[in-house]
């Protein structure tokens, strides 16, 4: 009988299954898009029960379309959106707020006192992490202090908290599992990333009851099976649960230090391997946990761009200037440059490496001669000059320099997003033959902690490589142009 590994890919705007088999060819892949909700400027939220469906709805859909049995599944690996935070009550399994989506900015108010308290550099020490919307422990803060209620049953013992990968875990183990893996745990700002355990300092700064929070396991490890109503009484070990950044620098083969990759997801993310040594950043970037393998703890130096791919459905569903993400490319293409547009996509403000959450995207450059194209083309180029700014700070912070990134994610399908990439970085760019490093990663995980994979079969194969052809006078001239943008949008 053949066996699969069924990698859970819980993104921020769709959810999907991927089923991989020993060769680590995709057998089949069922994808479900997901819904945010925008309550108030800057805010943005999601259903954490339509999260959890769309889970049962992929796994379900993928099986079929693969003509499989659920038999055939030695184990499930989840990745996962990061930060998003859901607490709920653990007698009635309902959420008590819809889930705050890493993105979000309602949280600001929060993270502007804990600056003016002087807490920053605590927590940059114990965490990694600075003070930001982005990560969990305001979000956290807030619904125990917005929602009626809440922070009297949790000092009950009644809520639990999780990120997206703990919610789905007690969702699928039948509500018996209260988990997170070390990688999710690192972005919550509670967790102290010399030792790898919740912080209790931190828990008392921010007045979080330490009951609500999951146990942390390592990346790759049997966290426990699925119940066996859920699956036509299969009880399938779940083995590993991983931030989806992380699961791609693992699906990449970024195993060694200095190691890097970029994705292209909702957001854009780029993560340097440091080993097992903590390297923190003087240049706006985070030290996160990549993984944990049996004992040993993988370092991550990491820039995250809060928009990227949102960019391009901004353009399909609200513009409406594109029908499909593939469009911009015929766009982008049609045009010989931007004449001078810049797009800086701070929607929910600017992360690595500005961390201005207060800023908001504007366009910089129009003109009667503008068209859709010059658009098109200044949103996948802005893809692009994000990710220079953060690889300038990593060189700076790691003393690096690089030659190569490996690239991933749904724009990595786009060549000329990456042939400009490759010009602004002055950079190789590898685009592997697995476009899904994210799933990838996690069924790697999965699949070396139930022995269906070694660690030496582990690896992606090219498929193709984007060398700078630009002068360098000319990389200069227009970076210099994105730099004057970004720094005229933070001041606006
Ligand atoms: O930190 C947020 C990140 O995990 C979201 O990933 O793939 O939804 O852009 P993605």
């Amino acid at each position: 009988m053949k066996t699969y590994i069924m990698a859970i890919d819980q993104g921020t705007t769709s959810t999907r299954a991927i089923l991989f088999d020993h060769e680590k060819r995709i057998v089949a892949i069922s994808q479900k898009e997901t819904n945010l909700f925008y309550p108030q400027p800057g805010w943005v939220e999601q259903d954490a029960n339509e999260i959890y469906l769309s889970v049962l709805a992929v796994c379900m859909d993928v099986v079929s379309k693969a003509r499989i049995s659920l038999k055939q599944i030695v184990s499930i690996g989840i990745s996962n959106q990061r930060e998003t935070t859901i607490l709920w009550d653990k007698n009635t399994g309902l959420p008590v707020y819809h889930a705050i989506v890493w993105q979000s900015k309602q949280t600001n108010e929060i993270c502007d006192q804990w600056k003016q308290k002087g807490y920053e550099p605590l927590i940059i020490e114990k965490t990694g992490m600075r003070i930001d919307p982005y990560f969990s422990a305001s979000k956290i803060v807030w619904i125990l202090d917005h929602v009626e209620g809440v922070r009297e049953k949790a000092e009950k013992g009644d809520i639990l908290f999780g990120t997206v990968d703990s919610w789905i875990v007690w969702k699928l183990t039948g509500q018996k599992v209260h988990i997170t893996d070390v990688s999710n745990a690192s972005r919550t700002l509670l967790f102290n990333i010399e030792n790898c355990k919740w912080d209790k300092d931190l828990l008392e700064l921010f007045h979080i009851p330490s009951c609500i929070l999951p146990e942390i396991k390592p990346t790759s490890y049997h966290y426990g099976n699925t119940m066996s109503s859920i699956f036509l009484n299969e009880e399938i070990p779940i083995c590993s649960v991983v931030g989806d950044q992380q699961a791609a620098l693992f699906g990449q083969s970024c195993f060694k230090k200095g190691d890097v990759k970029n994705t292209y997801g909702t957001g854009g993310f780029m993560l340097m391997n440091t080993g097992d040594k903590i390297v923190h950043s003087n240049s706006g970037l985070v030290s996160t946990v990549a993984w944990k393998i049996g004992e040993q703890v993988t370092y991550a130096l990491e820039g995250s761009i809060f928009v990227s791919g949102s960019l391009i459905k901004w353009l399909r569903d609200d513009l409406k200037i594109i029908q499909k993400a593939s469009d911009t490319e015929i766009m982008a293409t049609s045009v010989n440059s931007c004449n001078g547009l810049y797009i800086v996509p701070a929607f929910v403000g600017l992360g690595a490496p500005y961390w201005n959450d207060k800023c908001r995207a504007s366009i910089f450059g129009l003109t009667f001669g503008t068209n859709q194209n010059h658009i098109a083309r200044a949103a996948l180029e802005s893809m692009a000059f994000q990710s220079k700014d953060v690889l300038d700070a990593m060189v700076k912070d790691s003393g690096v320099t690089l030659s190569v990134i490996k690239v991933d994610g749904g724009a990595a399908a786009n060549n000329f997003l990456l042939q400009f990439q490759s010009d602004i970085l002055m950079c190789n760019i590898e685009r592997g033959k697995i476009n899904e490093c994210t799933a990838l990663g996690a069924a790697y995980l999965a699949g070396l902690c139930c022995s269906f994979w070694k660690k030496e079969d582990l690896n992606i194969e090219l498929d193709r490589v984007f060398k700078p052809v630009r002068t360098k006078e000319n990389v200069e001239q227009i970076y210099a142009g994105w730099k004057r943008a970004v720094h005229a949008c933070m001041e606006f």
